[in-house]
């Protein structure tokens, strides 16, 4: 249920009868601060303005022609033309039983898209480190939001898995014959190999030319090259797959579309540009020049897309990548999980999609930049000898880190069901922290802070999903079946059904713009008043069985939402800690 659209509709209507040009839009906002009021109309004042009328006056005609009777018990126009809204209560009570017995809380359906996002995507033959966890974490939420409003999401997990650095792999690996030995290697291994590999192809003739007879053999599908090429993948993805399934990442091998898909479609692509007259040679190069950005100079700015020695770039594999997504996949949103520094190799292969007819003319990607995270110190969030932390150890510290914490609280719990909570309040904590910052902005990484029973965290809101379960524990009673009526009685009741049903229009603003930390303070909010409910109207000490189920009701459907809500997240709950 989407009360803002609702009202939206309903009062814009009443704009048209009210003969306001239809340019003209409400401004519907929720209003938390006063009791009896639940939304107000704003932006009427300066409409009148505009048309030269009374406000008030407006206001009151606005009301007049609107069909809000259903909707609400009380409209009022406070001076000088703001229109007030108090929800009607059986309204209320109606659509929460409608949530209650939904196993999607009655959110309804959007008008289904294809949408494609690309997030995650790391590079071959590397561990991943704290760089790669927004972009997964962020990307992961966003794809089940989208999937859970009835999108057709494809995850495209875009990993680096192409390119000169497997030629000097390879070239190292058969230079100190470990290539029989490559089955169990470890992914840790291989980095360390392959930062020696770049070391000698930086500074060795013999090793360099090596090496390029090795890209051009895999290139061309040589068939042992490409087997080492394989392994090395093969070895990547699986220990990847380890992070994903600790985090709770709904990425698996399947979504992997990575660089070595599109290798084959570069020639034609390149052939097509040069043909179109998009690209151009110069000094053996193809270059596109660019109108629409310029370089320091202040000329149009120049994009090599393929190098006079034949290679292509990181550029070339996304110009293929967008066209394929937007042609073969058919997508109708295209989103990019990528940190802001490659902001301007997006705005390039959107350009050139587009000049050359690979994306419609009016088709935008979507590239979700996202900040860094920081230290306390507010530097870049790295060890001490300032090298990249690899999530592996993020995950393990986060895990033990919980497990302390839940120690403290129930020093009885121990073994399997200490290890099974600790890990589901160690993930949550660390997805958690970073899913509640705008993805925009830079943000301190706090193991204290992310790790606390209060303010906005995870423990927070997991922590009031117990309690509300051990209400319903203590007492025998199920939360699932309850037949009994919902009755909101008291202000502080009314607006807390309110806040259940506005879960919908969270999750459409999350989905429209990516940005599930909206979806993270409303939970947060919601378990604040749950809390502030539950302590002024204590639901055992009620004498009447009626207003008891109806609270024990809420509660179930607060219970539902935010469990829910969490796992739109990526985030797991538990029945007790
Ligand atoms: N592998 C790249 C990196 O580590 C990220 C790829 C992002 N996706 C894309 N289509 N370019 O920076």
């Amino acid at each position: 249920m989407n009360i803002q659209k609702l009202l939206q509709k309903k009062i814009k209507q009443s704009f048209l009868k009210n003969k306001i040009p239809k340019h003209f839009n409400p401004i519907i906002q929720c209003v938390t601060n006063k009791p009896n009021i639940h939304y107000q109309i704003n932006g009427i004042i300066q409409i009148a303005n505009i048309l030269k009328k009374n406000p008030s006056e407006l206001a009151k005609n606005i009301i007049n022609m609107s069909e809000l009777n259903q909707l609400c018990s009380k409209i009022t126009v406070t001076y000088p033309g703001f229109i007030n809204l108090t929800l009607n209560v059986q309204w209320i009570q109606k659509k929460l039983e409608k949530s209650y017995t939904c196993f999607r809380l009655n959110i309804s359906y959007t008008n289904p898209k294809t949408v494609v996002i690309d997030y995650s995507s790391p590079n071959v033959a590397k561990e991943m480190h704290v760089g790669h966890l927004r972009s997964t974490i962020i990307g992961d939420a966003t794809a089940r939001i989208l999937e859970f409003l009835g999108n057709k999401v494809i995850r495209a997990n875009h990993i680096g898995d192409w390119g000169i650095q497997f030629g000097m792999l390879i070239t190292y690996l058969q230079n100190k014959k470990k290539i029989n030995i490559l089955e169990n290697m470890p992914l840790k291994k291989l980095e360390i190999y392959y930062k020696k590999a770049k070391l000698k192809f930086d500074k060795e003739k013999n090793f360099l030319q090596k090496t390029k007879k090795n890209v051009v053999l895999l290139q061309s599908g040589d068939l042992h090259v490409t087997k080492i090429w394989k392994k090395l993948v093969n070895i990547t993805i699986k220990e990847n797959q380890l992070i994903y399934d600790q985090l709770g990442v709904s990425l698996k091998k399947k979504h992997i579309l990575g660089e070595s898909f599109y290798s084959k479609l570069l020639p034609s692509i390149i052939n097509d540009l040069l043909k179109q007259k998009i690209a151009v040679i110069k000094k053996g190069s193809v270059i596109v020049f660019l109108k629409e950005l310029k370089n320091k100079l202040g000329d149009d700015m120049g994009v090599i897309i393929q190098k006079s020695d034949g290679a292509f770039l990181y550029i070339s594999t996304d110009i293929a990548c967008l066209k394929y997504r937007f042609n073969d996949l058919k997508a109708d949103r295209i989103i990019y999980y990528v940190d802001s520094r490659q902001q301007q190799h997006f705005q390039q292969i959107e350009i050139i999609c587009r000049k050359s007819g690979y994306i419609a003319n009016n088709f935008k990607i979507e590239h979700h930049i996202f900040g860094m995270m920081l230290s306390n110190d507010n530097k870049p969030f790295k060890t001490r000898s300032g090298k990249n932390i690899k999530l592996t150890k993020l995950i393990h510290e986060s895990i033990e880190r919980a497990k302390e914490i839940i120690k403290q609280k129930n020093p009885g719990l121990l073994g399997e069901k200490l290890n099974k909570i600790a890990h589901v309040i160690g993930i949550g904590s660390l997805k958690y922290a970073d899913l509640s910052k705008n993805r925009k902005m830079n943000y301190v990484f706090n193991w204290d802070n992310m790790l606390r029973f209060e303010g906005n965290t995870a423990l927070y809101i997991q922590y009031a999903y117990t309690r509300i379960l051990s209400i319903f524990k203590k007492n025998k009673i199920s939360q699932f079946n309850l037949k009994n009526n919902i009755i909101l009685l008291e202000n502080q009741e009314i607006k807390l059904g309110i806040q259940l049903l506005q879960f919908e229009e969270i999750l459409y603003s999350a989905a429209k713009k990516g940005v599930p930390h909206i979806i993270c303070s409303y939970l947060y909010r919601l378990s604040v008043s749950f809390s502030h409910f539950y302590e002024k109207y204590p639901i055992f000490l009620e004498n009447k069985i009626h207003i008891k189920y109806s609270r024990l009701k809420l509660s179930a459907l607060i219970a539902k939402t935010i469990k829910i809500g969490l796992s739109l997240l990526g985030i797991k709950t538990v029945d007790y800690m």
